[in-house]
């Protein structure tokens, strides 16, 4: 379908790219520095993109790739580097050396928000175009040559039409560009788990130098970090409860309880100044790809945040797009935007099963038979005696190369 006769035609780019997530943001910059054109369309302001509080860990490859980039140096000033983690079950720790298991790669803690922040000043500065709070977004011509999207920048203002060579549907999973894939062509795989997480900010020093992931009989519980201020904390819950019904001190009280072991180690408490519930679940469309229009990141597969890969694998999505338009545009080779899906899905899946495998290791799930529940903790166990398994969680948690 063309653009209607009734939308102006509002002008042209090589890549019109739909939302300003991390996929979207990241695509931007890696296209700008090949010489590519591109348009950004969001749908939310600049300041709720930049303050909406979600991811926090940075595979290794991402921290090298924003450095090599010139956007890490807030990253590398304000960041928090951890060569392990630590895994707590049974009443008692288990430190992972994540470092020593990988040839050196850390898990960095630098929240996504001020990744966008980052990002999206760095655009700017540099001439990069973001048209935000746009509404009415629809995708037309994705099966044509002439593929365009249609939009609004002010609610009640003209639809518009930008005129692409391609579209990068980097939306999000609520966002519209899947939906443009016909459902004839759509291949879609899920897993919604019965639990959710509550997750808080609190103002308060760090109790523990490195990240926390506790299966504990009353469930999974989470302590991470955000700076020397302010702790990131989640607990599992039930994902239709209300947030209302958790009281600061009943948070509190869950946390002391899922998190602390006899060895005498204690949570600090601060004041809660954020807190909500998210609820989880395992999402892949495939293929990435439909004609000229190109998923990457939550817009194509969500995973459950246990395995912390959803902002790494939008990155990684992107990073493969560019280098397929980057030949595309030098040299009119398109074997590489051919192969996008394939590619994307590979490393897609193995984060689906890890994100599923941490996810269903520490979580108490209701629903499993005891039995099912021994085999976690029994899982668990394996992991932190077994030199081969430790080092399989490792070199997945930190990410696998993506060369
Ligand atoms: P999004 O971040 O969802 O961005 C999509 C953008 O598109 C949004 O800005 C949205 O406003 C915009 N949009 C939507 N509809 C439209 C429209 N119609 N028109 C224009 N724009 C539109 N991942 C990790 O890697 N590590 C972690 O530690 C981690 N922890 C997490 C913890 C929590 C509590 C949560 C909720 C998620 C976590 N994730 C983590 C996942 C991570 O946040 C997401 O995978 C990541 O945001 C995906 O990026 P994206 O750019 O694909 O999508
Ligand atoms: C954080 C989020 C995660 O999903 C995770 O696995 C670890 C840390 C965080 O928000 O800090």
């Amino acid at each position: 379908m063309a653009a209607s006769s009734s939308t102006q035609t509002s002008g042209r780019t090589q890549v019109g790219i739909v939302g300003a997530g991390p996929a979207g943001l990241f695509l931007a910059h890696l296209l700008r520095r090949q010489g590519i054109d591109c348009v950004v369309l969001e749908s939310r302001s600049r300041a709720e993109i930049e303050d909406t509080i979600r991811a926090g860990v940075l595979e290794q490859w991402v921290v090298d790739l924003m450095n090599q980039m010139g956007l890490g140096d807030r990253m590398m000033r304000e960041g928090h580097f951890h060569s392990g983690i630590t895994l707590r079950f049974n009443g008692e720790s288990h430190h992972i050396d994540m470092a020593g298991l990988t040839g050196g790669k850390r898990v960095t803690v630098y929240a996504q928000h001020e990744v966008i922040r980052d990002l999206v000043a760095a655009l700017l500065e540099d001439g990069g175009e973001i048209v935000f709070g746009v509404s009415d977004v629809q995708l037309h011509g994705v099966e044509s040559d002439r593929p365009s999207i249609a939009f609004r920048r002010m609610p009640d203002g003209p639809l518009e039409a930008l005129r692409c060579d391609y579209i990068a549907g980097c939306d999000g999973f609520h966002g519209p560009s899947r939906q443009a894939i016909p459902k004839s062509v759509r291949n879609e795989f899920q897993v919604v788990y019965p639990f959710g997480w509550l997750g808080i900010l609190t103002e308060a020093p760090p109790s523990h130098p490195e990240l926390i992931y506790s299966n504990h009989e009353r469930g999974f519980a989470l302590l991470s970090t955000r700076s020397p201020e302010v702790q990131r904390l989640y607990i599992q819950c039930d994902p239709k409860d209300d947030i209302a019904n958790w009281s600061d001190d009943r948070i509190w009280s869950e946390l002391h309880a899922r998190l602390e072991d006899r060895d005498g180690w204690t949570l600090t408490e601060g004041p809660v100044f954020q807190k909500g519930i998210i609820a989880m679940r395992s999402f892949v469309c495939e293929p990435m790809r439909h004609g000229r229009l190109f998923l990457a990141g939550d817009a194509a597969h969500i995973v459950p945040p246990t395995g912390a890969k959803g902002l790494n694998l939008a990155v990684a999505d992107v990073l493969v797009l560019s280098r397929a338009l980057a030949a595309f545009y030098k040299s009119g080779r398109t074997d590489g935007l051919e192969a996008y899906s394939a590619v994307c899905l590979r490393r897609v899946w193995k984060a689906e099963r890890f994100s599923w495998y941490m996810t269903t290791m520490l979580h108490r799930n209701p629903a499993e038979t005891p039995f099912e529940q021994r085999v976690h903790l029994a899982d668990l166990d394996y992991v932190v005696s077994s030199q081969a398994a430790m080092t399989a969680l490792a070199e997945n948690y930190v990410g696998l190369p993506m060369d």
